[in-house]
């Protein structure tokens, strides 16, 4: 993935309701389809009301999908406790929440001194000013547009002012979309600013992913370019 580029458009999968026998192969599906790269939900049945997988998955998967990109939406309390695992296992991007940990800026830092690249995430009922201080030190501002745990969750509209907030604030600034996102939903998140999209259960229950894919990635791209004219 690029660096930090609010100018470029990315469509990242959610594989969390995919058919999780078939990994590798699923994962394989949505990078043919034209993903820029996929989103791994982690979640520990105490950050959140559900359970996934952790590292020893990431770490069988990374051999069958060598040079993807694998962001790791950490949706689990104590985040540091991960990050070296996380690293190990081949994750190229670690974002946690700033609700999972007492010291964003330690955890911050513990994933930069792994390599990965950073993401801050913040849950629907987090003000969006609490990303402020930690902007200039992050990969990417994940904002959460439904309740952390599920997949298939109604998209929460309200979220969309928090983009327009950093949006405005940072022209540049990768801004991740998490959450109930799709055809339907991808004008909103376009028009607010958003330039990462992650996307699960309109993808996995497409009946053409490729087409799904590029729809929302032009929607993306006219609000971009529609931004960049304005200002
Ligand atoms: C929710 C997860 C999301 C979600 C995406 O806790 O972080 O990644 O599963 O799936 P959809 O698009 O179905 O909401
Ligand atoms: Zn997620």
């Amino acid at each position: 993935m690029a660096t930090s580029c609010g100018s470029c458009c990315k469509i990242a999968p959610s594989i969390l309701n995919a058919d999780l026998s078939n990994l590798a192969s699923e994962c394989q599906r949505f990078i043919d389809c034209g993903a820029d790269y996929l989103h791994l939900d982690v979640m520990d049945g105490h950050f959140v009301p559900n359970l996934t997988f952790g590292h020893p998955v990431v770490n069988c998967l990374r051999p069958h999908i060598p040079g993807v990109f694998l962001e790791m939406h950490m949706m689990v309390s104590e985040p540091e406790k991960w990050v070296e695992d996380m690293s190990g296992a081949g994750a190229d991007m670690y974002s946690f929440h700033y609700e999972a940990t007492s010291d964003p800026a330690h955890c911050i830092r513990m994933v930069r001194e792994s390599g990965m690249k950073v993401g801050l995430a913040v849950s629907p009922d987090t003000p969006v000013d609490v990303v402020l201080p930690f902007v200039d030190t992050v990969d990417l501002i994940l904002v959460m547009t439904v309740r952390p745990g599920f997949g298939g969750q109604k998209f929460m509209v309200d979220c969309m002012s928090k983009v327009k907030f950093l949006r405005e604030k940072f022209h540049n600034m990768d801004i991740e979309v998490d959450g109930g996102v799709g055809p339907t939903t991808i004008h909103e998140c376009a028009e607010a600013g958003a330039n990462v999209i992650i996307s699960g259960s309109a993808l996995v229950n497409s009946d053409n992913p490729r087409q799904t894919i590029n729809y929302m990635r032009n929607i993306v791209n006219e609000a971009i370019q529609k931004g960049s004219l304005e200002r």
